[in-house]
């Protein structure tokens, strides 16, 4: 990879960087939604699935965009990078996905699995949200004002995307999952009411012989 000298350059770099955060949550995020168990966190799951695709064609367009520029000035730095095979893994989000695929692995109740998968989607949220601003600041230094634009746009999903996650746990996620009882144990109360039920009716019932026979 050629060196990083100046902004632009890690412009470049943030770009292919969330290029990469992007397809693989649009790959990690249908595992999630199977996991969810909760409607309204499933929909809110697969509605940002959605929109993380819309990112992933915008971050296209952005490309073109700062290879068309670069061309202007006769750079060729970018288009040699984006045209070519040079791609960047973003270890970040990678990292991030396998927290989550690790947590969901635990045994768990619903409610907390889906308690634990809302915590997991906003940590991922919160990774691009720094990433879209910086990569936003960059490019408004730059005076790249169609990157920027769409930098933005972007930008101010994630935004909302988090917000409704955040909404959803605590309003219902995360009291539900307070009040989660472990299925097995709820059981055992079950089976305890029911044996003390059936002990108190042999015990009246005997006590009704003891009655008879007087
Ligand atoms: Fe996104």
């Amino acid at each position: 990879m050629k060196k990083i000298i100046d902004l632009k350059d890690l412009l470049k770099h943030e770009i292919l960087d969330l290029y990469s955060a992007e397809e693989q949550i649009i790959e990690g995020l249908p595992v999630m939604i199977a996991q969810a168990n909760n409607p309204k966190l499933k929909e809110a799951l697969s509605n940002h699935l959605e929109v993380t695709k819309t990112h992933k064609d915008r971050l296209d367009k952005i490309k073109e965009s700062i290879m068309a520029k670069s061309e202007e000035e006769s750079n060729g730095f970018f288009s040699s990078l984006f045209g070519g095979s040079h791609t960047v893994t973003s270890i970040g989000v990678e990292g991030l996905l396998k927290e989550a695929k690790k947590l969901m692995a635990e045994e768990m109740t619903q409610e907390a699995m889906d308690a634990a998968i809302i915590g997991a989607a906003q940590k991922i949220e919160h990774y691009e949200i720094a990433a879209y601003g910086t990569a936003r600041a960059y490019a408004s230094e730059l005076n790249m004002d169609l990157v920027r634009i769409e930098l933005d746009k972007t930008l101010g999903e994630e935004y909302e995307a988090d917000d409704s996650l955040t909404k959803l746990a605590v309003g219902q996620v995360n009291p539900v999952a307070e009040n989660a009882v472990n299925a097995e144990d709820q059981e055992d109360s079950n089976d305890e009411v029911y044996d003390r039920l059936t002990n108190s009716v042999s015990i009246m019932s005997s006590s009704d012989n003891v009655d008879d026979e007087e």
